[in-house]
């Protein structure tokens, strides 16, 4: 995805994947860095240490409590700090580091985008997972005005523990932990349950029946059809896998690096051949 956008914009840059360990991953910043590097993506586990490892960060990383995105930056000739991808030569130093998060957008655009969703404001939603993804999109659909949010967890403690971040942050937010009682609008996977083949359903068909919302969004997109987006399709609702909020939190990414628009439909095709081969 990102080296077809790259090759589409015409740059002379090369997107490539690195297993770093935790305990790496300040020398790896700094490397990347020292190496003049456009910028990095992070993934799991990466996303809540590298907050703290930015020398800068931009209003998403803050207000999500994430980074999955950083941008090296150096001191043009007017002394503002500019991208790394702006300097046509040597790049004057020194160069600082710059978080961002782009996912939380990516979530939201993607629920417009594949569940035709104009309205967030006033739906019900029941957010399952209180890990960082879920954190992230419970704390996107508050900051959304979300009519009222049900927040389920495995670790009960922890989805208490969002649920008083987001009383805390959005004042206005009614939210619940625990199933909701009635009819939703829509219900949110963001466990990692779905990933592997026979792992439990990411809620309790005893507890919720699917019949209670009208659209799911499960964050997984690999299987292209989790159990549970199976379950709810039978059930008749609207569902969409996460590759939406995947291309576009990419798409944002490049964005950010490159300063231009990112060219979308050939970033989607590139995604969707990769991830799901003919
Ligand atoms: P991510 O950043 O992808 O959200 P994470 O922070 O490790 O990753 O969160 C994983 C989520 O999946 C959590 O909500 C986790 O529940 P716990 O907080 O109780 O660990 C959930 N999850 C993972 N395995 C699960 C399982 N076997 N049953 C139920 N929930 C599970």
């Amino acid at each position: 995805m990102q080296n077809a956008g790259i090759a589409a914009l015409g740059l002379n840059w090369r997107y490539l994947a690195f297993d770093v360990k935790p305990d790496d991953l300040r020398d790896a910043i700094r490397g990347a860095m020292t190496m003049k590097f456009i910028g990095l993506n992070l993934t799991v586990p990466h996303k809540l240490l590298a907050l703290e490892m930015a020398d800068e960060l931009d209003p998403s990383a803050v207000q999500w409590g994430a980074v999955n995105t950083l941008r090296f930056e150096a001191r043009d000739s007017q002394g503002q700090w500019r991208p790394l991808g702006h300097f046509a030569g040597d790049v004057p130093g020194p160069i600082r580091s710059k978080g961002f998060n782009t996912d939380a957008d990516a979530l939201i655009q993607a629920l417009r985008e594949e569940l035709d969703w104009q309205l967030l404001a006033g739906a019900g939603v029941l957010v399952l997972g209180a890990g960082g993804a879920g954190r992230v999109a419970a704390l996107r659909l508050a900051s959304e005005a979300a009519g009222i949010l049900f927040l389920v967890n495995r670790t009960v403690a922890k989805a208490e523990v969002l649920a008083a971040e987001i009383r805390k942050r959005f004042p206005g937010q009614e939210v619940t932990v625990g199933y909701p009682k009635n009819k939703v609008d829509l219900v949110i996977n963001a466990t990692s349950l779905g990933l592997q083949a026979g792992d439990d359903l990411a809620l309790d068909p005893k507890q919720f029946s699917l019949r209670q919302t009208r659209a799911l969004y499960d964050m997984i997109y690999r299987p292209a059809e989790t159990p549970l987006l199976k379950a709810a399709k039978a059930a008749g609702c609207r569902t969409a896998n996460g590759l939406g909020m995947l291309l576009h939190q990419g798409a944002k990414a490049l964005e950010i690096w490159s300063e231009r628009p990112a060219p979308l439909g050939v970033m989607r095709r590139a995604l969707e051949s990769e991830v799901y081969p003919p």
